[in-house]
């Protein structure tokens, strides 16, 4: 059974695609886009040797070693151009997570839809997606042991830039205010807040940083009304 987090990631997985899972790690979320639906090819790929070595075992714990293949590789180097059509990225640095896609052109220009479930650097993913051609279909928020993920998924297209609080908050979390919507944004006024109180210790220097990061917090007060 997956967690709420890698659930979610694998409810956002058209059931119809062909899958791969990039930094697989322990393999579960393989293992569940294969019993969603077995006639799909799976591949599960990670950049290390002991996380690889962890997948199979776990696959073939489940009896999947025959349909679930493992690669090693970094990133999306461990497939071919046009060989699934849906990638999973979960886990990782929002700003890893682009790197990942924008190593590959070829192999991301074939891509239908992307999974991402960021960390952090949400801001500079959307960002990403929105500069390359792709744009965010849907959004869902999940807990796991008291903190909230975000969950992306995105689609090939061309869509108008998003807005400073749509690259913070997401598009579509802002539009369907989902349950835990307004603690997802007071997570990012927490941080922000940090942040400003370690600003203001800093002296003239900072005036400037410190203006905009007090400007972001009151445009991120105005969505926990
Ligand atoms: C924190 S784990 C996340 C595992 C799983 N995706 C999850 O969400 O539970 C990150 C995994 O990504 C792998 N990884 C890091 N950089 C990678 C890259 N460039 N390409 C493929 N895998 C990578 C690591 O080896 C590690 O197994």
């Amino acid at each position: 059974m997956l967690d709420d987090r890698l659930q979610a990631v694998a409810d956002f997985v058209p059931e119809d695609s062909s899958v791969a899972d990039i930094g697989t790690d322990h393999g579960y979320l393989a293992i569940e886009l294969f019993k969603i639906n077995n006639s799909r090819k799976v591949i599960a790929a990670d950049l290390n040797a002991g996380p690889c070595q962890a997948a199979r075992r776990t696959i073939s714990e489940a009896g999947f070693s025959d349909s679930i293949e493992v690669r090693q590789g970094d990133g999306l180097a461990a497939l071919t151009s046009g060989e699934v059509d849906t990638v999973c990225i979960a886990g990782m640095g929002g700003k890893l997570e682009a790197d990942i896609l924008e190593a590959q052109p070829d192999v991301t220009a074939k891509l239908q839809c992307l999974v991402l479930q960021p960390q952090n650097g949400f801001e500079y993913l959307r960002g990403w997606l929105y500069d390359h051609n792709w744009h965010i279909e849907d959004e869902k928020l999940s807990k796991v042991d008291g903190r909230v993920y975000q969950i992306i998924k995105a689609i090939q297209g061309h869509k108008e830039p998003l807005t400073e609080v749509e690259l913070i908050l997401g598009p579509v979390l802002i539009e369907k205010r989902p349950a835990m919507f307004a603690e997802h944004v007071q997570n990012n006024i927490d941080q922000l807040d940090k942040i400003r109180q370690g600003l203001q210790k800093g002296g003239s220097h900072t005036k400037d940083r410190l203006a905009k990061i007090e400007a972001r917090i009151k445009l991120l007060e105005e969505y926990t009304l």
